[in-house]
């Protein structure tokens, strides 16, 4: 895969892009990503690459020349065009089924967004997708493209060290994850639960499977819409939610 990011600040990416599990995914070829910086494709003196917004108004708007420009420059190189991406609060909500999406995608071009906004014809006529990652307004669009870039390269096959803990982490199955535990089995006093030093797998299967579902009935209603329970399982999450009240 490769992804191509455009923004103002290429330094702010380099911490993240070298660190644990997406350095290692670089690292390995798995992914390139390669940054550019939006400035480079200003064809003025002093390379400007914002203005006053017509009709007036606070702050300033991203010129739509150095953004079209830019994606024009870097689509044209193989692989073909990738998926263009506008990360800005306007955008559809990131969620993990969305990063699956595009994980499966040979090429992203991701466009960071910086002031007030950008020029209305860069969301009508260059980009191809609009996403958030939340309702809060962040200065810029680089922290997003980087959880972004994380949620992508995490599914790649071969990205984590065991395919296992993608089945089993929060989201995957459209619940959250079940309570994780390590040594010592007590700590000042507060033990590990009996099941999990039981060494009785098809037990701890069902323990986890149920505390899944508990957890995400109390802290995440809203999921188990969509998650696939069974009526037994859909029984627990009723009475759980009944001594909520
Ligand atoms: N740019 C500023 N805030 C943002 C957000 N919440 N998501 C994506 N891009 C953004």
């Amino acid at each position: 895969m490769r992804i191509d990011v455009l923004t103002l600040f290429p330094e702010m990416f380099s911490g993240p892009l070298q660190a644990s599990i997406l350095g290692r995914a670089i690292e390995g070829g798995l992914v390139e990503v390669v940054l550019h910086n939006i400035r480079d494709y200003a064809e003025d003196k002093h390379h400007v690459v914002d203005d006053y917004p017509f009709g007036g108004g606070p702050g300033m708007v991203m010129k739509p020349e150095p953004l079209f420009a830019a994606v024009d420059a870097v689509a044209g190189l193989e692989p073909a065009k990738g998926h263009v991406i506008l990360l800005t609060p306007q955008g559809r909500l990131l969620t993990q089924s969305i990063g699956d999406e595009l994980s499966r995608r040979e090429r992203l071009i991701l466009v960071c967004g910086h002031y007030e906004g950008v020029d209305e014809r860069v969301r009508e006529h260059l980009v191809d997708d609009e996403i958030s990652i939340g309702d809060y307004v962040l200065s810029g669009g680089e922290l997003p493209a980087m959880v972004l870039i994380d949620v992508v390269v995490r599914r790649l096959p071969g990205a984590l060290g065991s395919e296992e803990s993608l089945t089993e982490e929060s989201h995957a199955q459209g619940l959250l994850e079940y309570p994780q535990y390590t040594r010592p089995a007590e700590f000042r006093g507060w033990q590990v639960p009996d099941v999990l030093l039981s060494g009785h797998h098809a037990q701890i299967a069902a323990w986890r499977r149920q505390q899944s579902i508990l957890r995400t009935a109390r802290r995440r209603p809203d999921l188990l819409e969509r998650a696939a329970l069974t009526e037994a399982e859909r029984r627990l999450v009723a009475e759980a939610l009944a001594e909520k009240d």
